[in-house]
C-alpha cells in the first residue's frame, strides 16, 4: 500500500513553511520529507539551469531527469518500506510550470510532458494545492529577495491556471487550500487530512 503525498502551488504560496510545520506536527507518522528539484547533482544542475535561464526544452528535460533520480533514490525505496512520502513539489509542478515555459515552443506541451513521464513515474495519492492571488504571492517573494525567471506575474498566472485545471480534472487526488489563511490553520488542516487518509488506509503508525 503506497502513500505518496505532494505539496504544490506557485512560488510564494507558502509550501516550504507548510512543509516545516508538518515535519513537527506529524512527526509520529515517520514520513519521509523530500522535494523537487532534489539534492542530487542533477538537482544542482536544475538550479543552475533556472539561474542561467537556459533553453526551455533543456530545462524541462533536466527537471524530468531530476524526477527520475528522485524516484529511484528517495521515493521508491521509501514506499517499498511502507513509509509515507511527502514531497514539496512533484510532477504537477512540471505540468504547471513547463506548460507555461514551453508554450509557443512546443505544439502540445501537455502531451509532450505526459509522454515523457509515461510508463515509469508514479502518480501521487494525495496532492495539496496552495492557491493564492498572484499579486499576493509576488509581494511575499518580493520580501525574500531575488526573483527566478518563473517568478513573473504572467508566468505565475499561467502556472496557477494550469494547477487549477489539473485539480479540476483529478478532484479525487487534489485538496485545494486557501493559502491566505493563517499558516497555523493551514498546517493543522493538512496534518489532520494526512492523518485521516493514513488512518483510512489502515496504516500502522509509529508509537
Ligand atoms: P522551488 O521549490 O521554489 O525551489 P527553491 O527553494 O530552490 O526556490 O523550485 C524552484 C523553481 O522550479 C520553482 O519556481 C518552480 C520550478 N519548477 C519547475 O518549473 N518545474 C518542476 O518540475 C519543478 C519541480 C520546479
Amino acid at each position: 500500500m503506497v502513500l505518496l503525498i505532494t505539496l504544490e502551488g506557485i512560488d510564494g504560496a507558502g509550501k516550504s513553511t507548510l512543509l516545516h510545520a508538518l515535519e513537527e506536527q506529524i512527526v509520529d507518522l515517520d514520513a519521509v520529507f523530500t522535494r523537487e528539484p532534489g539534492s542530487t547533482w542533477i538537482g544542482k544542475a536544475v538550479r543552475q539551469a533556472i539561474a542561467d535561464e537556459i533553453d526551455p526544452i533543456a530545462e524541462a528535460l533536466l527537471f524530468v531527469a531530476d524526477h527520475a533520480m528522485h524516484l529511484k533514490t528517495v521515493i521508491r525505496p521509501a514506499l517499498a518500506k511502507d513509509r509515507i512520502v511527502i514531497s514539496d513539489r512533484y510532477t504537477d509542478s512540471r505540468f504547471a510550470y513547463q506548460q507555461a515555459t514551453l508554450a509557443g515552443i512546443i505544439d502540445d506541451p501537455r502531451g509532450w510532458l505526459a509522454a515523457l513521464h509515461d510508463g515509469w513515474s508514479i502518480t501521487p495519492d494525495l496532492t495539496f494545492l496552495l492557491v493564492i492571488p498572484v499579486h499576493r504571492a509576488l509581494e511575499r517573494i518580493g520580501r525574500e529577495g531575488v526573483r527566478e525567471h518563473f517568478e513573473r506575474e504572467e508566468v505565475l498566472t499561467l502556472v496557477q491556471k494550469e494547477y487549477l485545471a489539473r485539480a479540476e480534472a483529478e478532484p479525487w487526488r487534489f485538496v485545494i487550500i486557501d493559502a491566505e489563511e493563517e499558516k497555523e490553520v493551514i498546517a493543522s488542516f493538512v496534518a489532520d487530512e494526512i492523518r485521516r487518509v493514513c488512518g483510512s488506509q489502515g496504516r500502522r503508525l509509529r508509537s
